[in-house]
């Protein structure tokens, strides 16, 4: 589960595609339902725990891996300077379906980022009406 606390909150799950629905150019146990929409070219600080056991949010390519441990919040920071998409799986062994909680980050510009969000923005405030 992701929430972008600097953007009125917006939230939403990242959920593995299963491999019987997935498309012919997909990847499996790596593609999610809702990818994360970062902006490129803007330093990144990400906030880390978990719910149920110790986890680990890993990014390979942009040099990234930091636990999600219950009670606690780990703090660590990127920089993306280019757009596309970033793959990652959880890192720690975490129980039965620790292979399927991929990542998935979609680096994009900034202009985009802002209509990505305002959107999301806008249709959580959708949510309260
Ligand atoms: Cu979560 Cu392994």
């Amino acid at each position: 589960s992701y929430e972008y606390s600097d953007f009125n909150n917006v939230e939403f799950d990242s959920y593995m595609i299963p491999t019987n629905e997935i498309s012919n150019d997909g990847f499996r146990l790596l593609d999610v339902d809702n990818r994360i929409v970062l902006p490129m070219n803007s330093q990144i600080r990400i906030l880390v725990t978990a719910a149920d056991v110790i986890h680990s949010w890993t990014i390979p390519a942009l040099g990234v891996k930091v636990d999600g441990t219950p009670g606690r919040l780990n703090q660590t920071n990127f920089f993306i300077n280019r757009p596309g998409l970033f793959y990652g799986q959880c890192s720690e062994i975490c129980g039965a379906n620790h292979s399927f909680m991929p990542i998935v980050i979609e680096s994009v510009p900034v202009n985009y980022f802002i209509k990505w969000i305002s959107n999301n923005v806008n249709s959580s405030l959708d949510d309260w009406k």
